[in-house]
């Protein structure tokens, strides 16, 4: 199919959409008339306090904008009344099938493969707060040894807060281990809600990812074809025709944590939006680049906080039986928006940014009850510069604009890609480098770094203690990456993610047409493709004459042969070496943007010897089948012994000998060769 073709078929479906939103379409350029938003100025509204009402088994928050319903003790939304709308979860499920938390745990006699999911049913119900301006109540759950194995051992505290005037409602949680109890795994924690399928039917998770979407029904089996993997599902029958043919999967809208921050659905008619907006990542694990399911058919929205998604086992929170161990989780705000008859039911989209933005101003919240979250006079910050000293390509420090700097953990280099059970603080360097992370909760850390464009990552020599209200300028902090010698040449940008390689089209029988454009990564099967591109030989790269962009496919992976077994994969690197200086050290640096049960070996000019170079098996990250284009980070730097090499052609075999299914293999973030400190000539990629 060619581009231009899709692009029409986009638009008809677009207008379609615009067209089904604009019935009642009066005006040409109509005002439009947001609610929500801001607190609200208006007298009547202003009059009208929050209310609290607690019945026999619900309890019902209420400050004149909207209604919200939970089941008491069991603390789940039931109902969310807004709008002229009675409800806008999705009534034909049961209650506490409409907006909760849930875990996915294992532990001793736990036997679920996949762990045991645990919808934190709350025991009792305590009012905090009930005041005209705000209601904050706690749904809890104390663990005792009576509950073993059934539930997951924490005790938990379910907060929901409502302020006056606010067009939304506030949740967090607190988890808590206590020394001596049973140990356990949480593989994964979050807030769903469930939204009236009649009514959300367009979804935005960010500008240009945002599309009219598929019912449920469409996903079952009288109707869908489930794909290689399950939640995969190619649209065969749907109710509405114009989805026929596509792929529908909940891992084609993941996102970054950095990239999360507002996401949900819009209803037509009325015009009514409903949002998760995270203001802050501190809670969330994995840092910046950590990926997390969104929103998806259902219509479904949540707000994951942990899980092992695009990262794998590895990352699995381990409680021990004698940790004791305390989080908070959130707050989440679920917003809601609405729009009076006549205005453009997608600028409820662009309301709930401006909203997100409010609520980054406004963090951490100052209307939390719970001292388990510190206000921010109990927080600290850190500030400085960030330089990269790098020799071979300047002598000068160049200043690290556009890096990332966190504080987590104290660990190794690269340790909070897996941490979860601290918080993180990060932030982005501006154009000198400078940075200043703001609000970190006290506690001792480790400030990490890294630079697009520079290979590895930085640690702060010395553990950081925050203390309340701190203010600490740590002055010009330098990064020397590693480097051993010149570039002869070198692969891809150094920036953790291999969407600069090449990118095939999706087969046209596996299209979302949200990725024809941009995206284009997250197409399903696109882990096919290499094998019709690349049937018998492998692929090959000559320095000088290959172009990354279009010869480097953008994943390592298996071949399937015709008898539906799967082969490994040797790809190989030709480059011409002017000459080999005996004493110099040649080394390899390849950085990885992702691996999943893969082994890689390396061999120069032999293909047949044995390897210079192995990673062993390594990543669980999945990231091939839920078309993510990076993972985990991994660098590795490996010597090449100069008695292999040769002046003249030489040829570097990169293998990924892994191949049972074709899901395993390895994405590159960047690889280089580094030669002698001053050779007669600088070799680049062109
Ligand atoms: C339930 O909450 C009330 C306060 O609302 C408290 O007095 C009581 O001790 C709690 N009961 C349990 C079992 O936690
Ligand atoms: C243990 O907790 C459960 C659930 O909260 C409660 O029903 C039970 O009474 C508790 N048992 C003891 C011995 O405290
Ligand atoms: C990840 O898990 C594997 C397998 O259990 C283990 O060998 C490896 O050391 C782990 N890596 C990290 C960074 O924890
Ligand atoms: C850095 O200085 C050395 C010694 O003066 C020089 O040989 C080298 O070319 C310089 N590097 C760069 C990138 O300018
Ligand atoms: C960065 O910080 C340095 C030293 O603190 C300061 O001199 C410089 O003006 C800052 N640059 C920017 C762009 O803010
Ligand atoms: C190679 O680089 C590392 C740092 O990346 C450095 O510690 C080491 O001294 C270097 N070796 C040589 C021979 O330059
Ligand atoms: C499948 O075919 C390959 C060669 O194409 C062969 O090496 C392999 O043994 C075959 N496997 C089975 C299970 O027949
Ligand atoms: C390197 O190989 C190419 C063909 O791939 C050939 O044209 C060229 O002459 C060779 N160069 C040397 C120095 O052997």
């Amino acid at each position: 199919m060619g581009s231009g073709k899709i692009l029409f078929a986009l638009l008809t479906l677009f207008s379609q959409f615009m067209a089904a939103f604009s019935n009642s379409q009066q005006n040409e350029n109509p005002s439009v008339d947001f609610h929500g938003g801001e607190k609200r100025t208006g007298s009547s509204l202003l009059s009208e306090g929050v209310q609290l009402r607690i019945e026999k088994d619900y309890v019902v928050l209420d400050n004149g904008i909207l209604q919200v319903t939970l089941s008491n003790p069991g603390g789940h939304v039931t109902g969310i009344q807004y709008n002229g709308l009675e409800n806008l979860l999705e009534a034909d499920n049961g209650e506490s099938d409409r907006g909760y938390w849930d875990v996915v745990w294992s532990g001793e006699g736990v036997t679920r493969k996949k762990g045991r999911l645990d919808r934190l049913e709350g025991t009792n119900l305590t009012v905090v707060v009930e005041t005209e301006e705000k209601v904050e109540i706690s749904f809890t759950r104390m663990w005792n040894s009576s509950l073993q194995a059934k539930v997951v051992p924490l005790n938990f505290d379910k907060r929901y807060v409502m302020l006056r005037g606010s067009s939304g409602f506030y949740t967090y949680a607190i988890y808590e281990h206590l020394k001596g109890w049973p140990a356990f795994d949480l593989d994964n924690t979050r807030i769903v809600f469930k939204l009236a399928k009649q009514k959300f039917r367009y979804m935005a998770i960010a500008d240009n990812r945002q599309r009219y979407m598929p019912l449920p029904e469409d996903r079952s089996p009288e109707r869908g074809k489930t794909l290689a993997y399950p939640e995969a599902v190619l649209l065969v029958n749907p109710i509405e025709p114009e989805f026929k043919g596509e792929v529908d999967d909940k891992y084609l809208y993941s996102c970054e944590s950095q990239d999360t921050g507002v996401h949900g659905w819009i209803s037509a008619d009325p015009r009514v939006g409903f949002w998760q907006i995270t203001p802050s990542n501190e809670f969330r694990t994995g840092g910046p680049l950590k990926q997390f399911l969104t929103s998806h058919v259902g219509p479904t929205t949540l707000t994951v906080m942990h899980s092992t998604h695009y990262a794998g086992a590895n990352i699995t929170m381990k409680i021990g039986p004698d940790e004791p161990w305390k989080k908070v989780y959130g707050p989440a705000f679920a917003y809601l928006n609405s729009l009076s008859d006549g205005g453009d039911p997608l600028s409820l989209w662009d309301d709930a940014k401006k909203q997100m933005v409010n609520e980054v101003h406004m963090w951490p919240y100052d209307f939390i009850a719970s001292e388990d979250f510190p206000p921010a006079k109990q927080r600290g910050s850190v500030g400085g510069r960030l330089l990269v000293l790098d020799r071979y390509v300047s002598n000068a420090t160049i200043s690290a604009e556009g890096s990332y700097v966190g504080m987590a953990a104290p660990g190794e280099v690269g340790s909070w890609q897996l941490e979860s059970k601290g918080y993180q603080f990060w932030t982005k360097t501006d154009e000198g480098g400078n940075f200043t992370i703001n609000g970190i909760r006290p506690g001792d850390y480790n400030l990490y770094a890294w630079v697009p464009g520079f290979i590895g990552e930085y640690r702060f020599i010395s553990v950081i203690r925050i203390n309340p209200g701190c203010d600490i300028d740590i002055g010009d902090l330098v990064y020397e990456p590693p480097r051993n010698g010149s570039t002869l040449w070198e692969i891809g940008f150094p920036d953790r993610s291999a969407a600069e390689f090449y990118i095939p089209d999706a087969n046209p029988e596996y299209i979302n047409k949200l990725y024809l454009i941009h995206g284009r990564y997250r197409q399903y099967g696109l882990w096919e493709r290499y094998a019709e591109l690349y049937p018998s030989e492998d692929l090959v790269f000559t320095v000088g004459k290959s172009d990354y962009s279009k010869d480097w496919f953008f994943a390592q992976v298996t071949r399937k042969k015709d008898n539906a077994t799967y082969e490994g994969t040797t790809w190989q690197i030709k480059f011409l070496l002017d000459e080999v200086n005996e004493r110099a050290e040649y080394k390899l640096r390849l950085a990885l943007a992702t691996a999943n049960v893969a082994e890689l070996e390396v061999r120069v000019n032999e293909p047949n010897a044995n390897p210079v170079f192995s990673t062993g098996q390594i990543g669980k990250d999945n990231t091939i089948a839920r078309h993510g284009i990076h993972g985990l980070y991994r660098l590795f730097n490996a010597d090449i012994p100069v008695a292999q090499l040769r002046i003249g052609n030489n040829t570097l075999f990169l293998t990924q000998t892994a191949r049972i299914s074709p899901f395993q293999g390895v994405m590159y973030d960047y690889i280089r060769l580094e030669g002698p400190p001053q050779p007669h000539k600088t070799r680049k990629e062109i």
